[in-house]
């Protein structure tokens, strides 16, 4: 899977609660709440890093989007963070994302098992470019 080059942004926010299904699905998220009124980067899968409180970052793959195959085209914007080889509680920290390169564009997939093989390859696509930025 190609990664494309796009310019970089840097998000900040508070770790919240989601609803819980990425850790079900093996791929546990960190929703990061940013403030209201910043600007996202399109809606899509992205290569980059979460940064914490103490200033370690650790290359995670990014989904900026609604869920499509969760929520069709009415799902709550979001911006969740799967952190590679990690496995820390980071709910209540206020974290940095540093979004860099579009892996792909969201997909309403026919089933969960889809979604997660996908992910997989996100993962793989992540690793294989190593940290942006
Ligand atoms: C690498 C990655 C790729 C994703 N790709 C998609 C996608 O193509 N379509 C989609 O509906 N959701 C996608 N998601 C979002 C998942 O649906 C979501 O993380 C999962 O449902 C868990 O949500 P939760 O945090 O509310 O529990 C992706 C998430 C990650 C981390």
């Amino acid at each position: 899977m190609g990664v494309e080059e796009v310019p970089f942004v840097l998000l900040e926010g508070v770790v919240v609660r989601g609803d819980g299904r990425g850790r079900e699905l093996g791929f546990p998220t960190a929703n990061v709440e940013v403030p209201a009124g910043t600007s996202l980067p399109a809606d899509g899968i992205y290569a980059g890093w979460l940064e914490r409180s103490d200033g370690k970052r650790h290359l995670a793959a990014i989904s900026i989007g609604t869920r499509p195959t969760y929520y069709g085209a009415h799902g709550e914007l979001l911006v969740e963070a799967f952190v590679l080889d990690f496995e820390d509680d980071l709910y209540g920290e206020r974290v940095r994302v540093g979004v860099g390169g579009r892996v792909r564009g969201q997909v309403r997939f026919e089933g969960e098992d889809e979604l997660v093989a996908q992910m997989a390859l996100d993962a793989d696509a992540v690793r294989r470019l190593g940290r942006p930025g």
